[in-house]
């Protein structure tokens, strides 16, 4: 069972034992005392650290959904929906195409609004809470401001989000316009939005919850943790890699964070942490472009094109962090076209697995890297599905089956299921 914590509660204190850590100089900082996003010394990335990160046997007893994790966040419980305890699917046509050993789809798309985002604010909010800001923004392809929009509205909280306009699909818009945010349409791509709002931030006109926010990678921190307790329960042990698509690469540096807090608990053992595997559309791959060059710094493309608009960046502005993870866990990045990304939307949505096109990159890469054997048929390898087939709805009718029109009458259908 799943307790939903009352809302209009005080917030809650912070944890004991943790802080914010600058990822490139180390200098740490109270984790509520100011709001603050970047390192006061040299503008590095901020991360939270714990004194004594939990093992497994911490979770056992807790429920269900990101809040069963609360001893590895910053905050024993948050602004929920409730988020998380997604599905493993097993696509076994999938799973036998590309001859694995075992393939699950972790689908994310499964969460309140539809997208793993809700995993990360739904301890972002709450830490807005916590230190007592009133208005909440972000920059988004989508499916961050369907998520703001919501636990925005479900905390009473002013909410402003970014789009770039024209870019992003009808389902996100959608939400974010029921949920009461208000939405600004940018001319520009995503990363404009994103310069934009940092400087909001910066400025103090708005708190930041994109994934620059230190407390947003607590929440997605628990994909892992669910992945690797599901994959032990079943399989024994914890999948070889987990396949991921990459926009901000801010779940790419959450999922490392989680396996090296595992790690430094004694709850993984560093020689079986899965390696991590990121998917970019080719025409929006800067990442990718980074980790074949084995680089530690990523260049911003400045021209991004994608079929799938929720990962249409050019400035993956968590790489500090997310490339050591890709080289850390021994893992690689591919970009793959729009095509081999509708194809694999599609054969997701032949096992009943409905996704949107970001979410497809995951197995359209995996697709890939078996077929130059770079994954072996030995490993047993997760995917991730980010969003609900449903967010982008033109993509999916023009990826699927064309209607038939047929007359008013059965003989008529009849007559037209015979022809
Ligand atoms: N998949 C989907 C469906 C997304 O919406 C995003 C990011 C990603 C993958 C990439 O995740 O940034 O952690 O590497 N969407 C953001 C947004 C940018 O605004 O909704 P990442």
């Amino acid at each position: 069972m799943t307790v939903e914590a009352d809302d209009r509660d005080p917030p809650p204190d912070g944890r004991e034992g943790s802080w914010l850590a600058c990822v490139e100089c180390g200098t740490t900082f109270p984790p509520f005392a100011a709001v603050r996003y970047r390192c006061d010394e040299c503008s590095g990335l901020l991360e939270v650290r714990y004194a004594d990160p939990p093992t497994f046997e911490d979770f056992r007893g807790r429920g269900r959904g990101v809040w069963r994790y609360a001893p590895a966040l910053p905050l024993e419980s948050g602004v929920s929906l409730p988020e998380g305890d997604t599905p493993l699917h097993r696509v076994p046509d999938i799973r036998e195409e590309l001859d694995l050993r075992a393939l699950r789809v972790k689908h994310e798309g499964m969460n309140p609004t539809g997208s793993f985002k809700d995993r990360g604010m739904t301890v972002g909010v709450a830490v807005a809470r916590r230190v007592g800001v009133d208005r909440l923004a972000c920059a988004s392809t989508g499916n961050t401001s369907a998520a703001l929009a919501a636990y925005g509205a479900r905390a009473n909280m002013e909410t402003l989000v970014l789009l770039p306009a024209g870019k992003v699909a009808a389902g996100k818009v959608a939400q974010a316009a029921l949920h009461g945010a208000r939405i600004l349409e940018v001319d520009g791509n995503f990363d404009t939005c994103l310069d934009v709002v940092d400087d909001l931030a910066t400025r103090g006109e708005a708190y930041l919850l994109n994934s620059l926010n230190p407390f947003r990678l607590e929440g997605q921190k628990t994909i892992g943790l669910e992945i690797l307790e599901s994959f032990r329960e079943e399989y024994g042990t914890v999948p070889d890699r987990i396949v991921l698509p990459v926009g901000n690469a801010g779940n790419t540096a959450a999922l490392y964070k989680c396996f090296r807090e595992l790690a430094a608990a004694g709850a993984l053992d560093p020689d079986d942490v899965p390696t991590l595997t990121g998917v970019q559309a080719e025409g929006a791959a800067p990442f990718v472009e980074a980790v074949e060059a084995a680089a530690d710094e990523v260049r911003r493309w400045p021209e991004v094109e994608t079929r799938a608009t929720a990962i249409r960046i050019g400035n993956p502005v968590n790489a500090p962090k997310a490339l050591p993870g890709i080289y850390e866990t021994g893992g690689t990045a591919v970009a793959v076209s729009d095509e081999e990304i509708t194809a694999a939307q599609r054969s997701l949505a032949a096992e009943g697995v409905g996704v949107e096109p970001a979410s497809a990159a995951s197995v359209a890469g995996l697709r890939r890297l078996r077929e130059d054997g770079v994954v072996g048929a030995d490993e047993r390898v997760v995917c991730l599905t980010t969003g609900h087939l449903l967010k982008d709805p033109d993509a999916a009718a023009a990826a699927g089956a064309d209607t038939e029109p047929v007359p008013g009458t059965t003989e008529g259908v009849l007559d037209h299921l015979k022809g």
